[in-house]
């Protein structure tokens, strides 16, 4: 399912590398985080190359719904408490200067891609009070932002708090545009990387530094990231005959939907659920009846989905990381703000390679402790681990193949085996192992997107068992159906 930005946008294909190379900058990823590095590092003269195992921009990127904020939700009256008031206004200048840059880029190369200043909402329609505290804390830390009753939604709400001069753009427009200026190599998946060389199956690349774009890191150990990201994913659909917003929103309340226009068209985003919780589905279904309420003469124009790392506390990883000897970099756990966040960590990664000091460069130190900060939420992501791992060691697939209706996926038992399973419309059969070749989680069923997903950390693949999202690298075990 395309989003709106992959429909109207073709980005100009590049060869897979096929030979070994040296150079100063290797960035594996070419993401919105990845390629923004890779810019910003041309600027400087920087000898870059980026790698993408698929092509540019077909990771998330490609399925945001692009609001480019520092109102990162209910985020400033939290950081204060947790952080303190410094910390607050340093998060949110350097989220600012992310949305100058990218006007300043927008503006510098004549980029073509809708941008657009416009405020940004929150909004509930049960709770005021954390609205108020929020307006609050933003204002404190003196940021434009103010409480205010009056929305253009098409429904009340109990409050709202504005944030003016944020913007929205056409991703992949910009991201087409950007990634013209640096060389990439697509189709060229990192299998490894050993010290400062980055192995892929067509050549190797030696670099002084590495940069980790990758959404979800890959790599395992150093970082052990998986002990401390989790994804998360959510649903977009875009109508014509909506209504022109002038704005930005999003819903701070159980089950909230986000707006913004697209030229014509408005985008709702919403059904947030943990990867690999989805088995009952219906999520589209909940945006396109929630958009028939509103708007009852509108049409369908797309739907997509896409999902987000989840740092355990809150806060992005962007910095160095891997030990003193390797200069290794990472850029994740943007949480659902991976606009301004990939320029946050393009702008520090960028110091960090070329030795100029940063002020904002410690703010997302990748070795900091976050366990001891969020222990509750660590309780949280070992029991979704421990759960993963233990239906695969000991539950039982529940029903035989011949019970799974037509155009529906599960876990059967088949021939002894416990597999998934899916039917299409016309019977054919499609069988899969269920065990995660990250690091063996069974795997959930997804009905929306007819894909196995994992809860432990996010991995995902098609009902082939193609691999869709890492940080698996590998694709699952096909099985061959036979009737007898
Ligand atoms: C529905 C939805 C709506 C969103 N809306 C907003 C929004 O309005 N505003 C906002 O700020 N954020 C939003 N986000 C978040 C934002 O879209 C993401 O955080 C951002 O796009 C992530 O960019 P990235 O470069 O880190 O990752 P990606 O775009 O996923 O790029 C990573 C790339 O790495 C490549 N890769 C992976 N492994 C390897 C390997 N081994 N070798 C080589 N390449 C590899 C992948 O193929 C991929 O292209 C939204 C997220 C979702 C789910
Ligand atoms: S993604 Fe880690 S075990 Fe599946």
């Amino acid at each position: 399912m395309e989003s709106i930005w992959s429909k109207e946008t073709q980005i100009l294909p590049r060869e897979p590398l096929h030979q070994h190379q040296s150079v100063n900058t290797v960035i594996i990823g070419g993401g919105m985080a990845g390629i923004l590095t890779a810019f910003l590092l041309k600027k400087r003269g920087v000898d870059v190359v980026v790698l993408e195992a698929n092509t540019i921009g077909s990771g998330q990127t490609k399925n945001t719904t692009a609001k480019i904020t520092c109102q990162h939700g209910l985020m400033y009256y939290k950081l204060i408490q947790e952080r303190g008031e410094h910390y607050a206004k340093k998060y949110a200048r350097v989220n600012m200067l992310a949305i100058e840059l990218y006007e300043r880029i927008i503006n510098s190369l004549h980029i073509d891609c809708d941008f657009r200043r416009l405020p940004s909402y929150l909004y509930s329609k049960v709770d005021d009070l954390c609205l108020r505290r929020e307006a609050g804390a933003a204002s404190k830390l003196g940021m434009q932002a103010d409480f205010c009753f009056k929305t253009a939604l098409p429904f009340e709400v109990k409050g709202a708090v504005r944030f003016e001069n944020q913007a929205q753009f056409q991703p992949l427009a910009f991201l087409k545009a950007i990634s013209e200026e640096v060389c990439v190599y697509e189709h060229s998946p990192v299998l490894k990387v050993e010290s400062n060389t980055v192995i892929t199956p067509g050549g190797n690349v030696k670099a002084d530094h590495v940069v980790f774009a990758t959404h979800y890191p890959f790599v395992n150990f150093p970082g052990l990231f998986f002990t401390r990201l989790h994804q998360e994913r959510s649903y977009a659909i875009a109508i014509e005959g909506g209504q022109n917003l002038e704005g930005l929103y999003y819903g701070v309340d159980k089950d909230g939907i986000s707006f913004r226009n697209a030229g014509s068209l408005t985008i709702l985003g919403g059904g947030n659920h943990r990867t690999g919780e989805n088995s009952q589905g219906g999520k589209y279904q909940f945006l396109q009846d929630a958009a028939k309420r509103f708007y009852p003469d509108c049409t369908l124009v797309a739907q997509w989905s896409a999902q987000d790392c989840i740092p355990i506390d809150g806060l992005p990883y962007i910095g160095r990381f891997g030990g003193k000897d390797r200069k290794w970099y990472v850029a994740t756990g943007f949480f659902k703000w991976g606009m301004t966040n990939s320029m946050v960590s393009a702008m520090a990664l960028c110091d960090m390679i070329c030795g100029v000091h940063n002020r904002y460069g410690d703010m997302f130190d990748p070795n900091r402790n976050s366990w001891t900060k969020s222990v509750k939420n660590l309780s949280i992501e070992l029991k979704a681990s421990v759960l993963g791992l233990g239906r695969q060691v000991f539950s039982d697939a529940k029903s035989p193949l011949s019970s799974l209706p037509q155009g529906h996926g599960g876990i059967v038992e088949w021939k002894g085996h416990k597999l998934g399973a899916y039917k299409d419309e016309q019977g054919n059969v499609f069988l899969v192992s269920v065990k995660c070749p990250h690091l063996g989680c069974q795997l959930e069923w997804n009905p929306d997107e007819k894909s196995w997903d994992c809860p432990c950390h996010g991995s995902r693949f098609d009902y082939t068992g193609a691999l869709l999202d890492n940080p698996a690298q590998i694709k699952l075990k096909a099985y061959r159906y036979t009737r007898r």
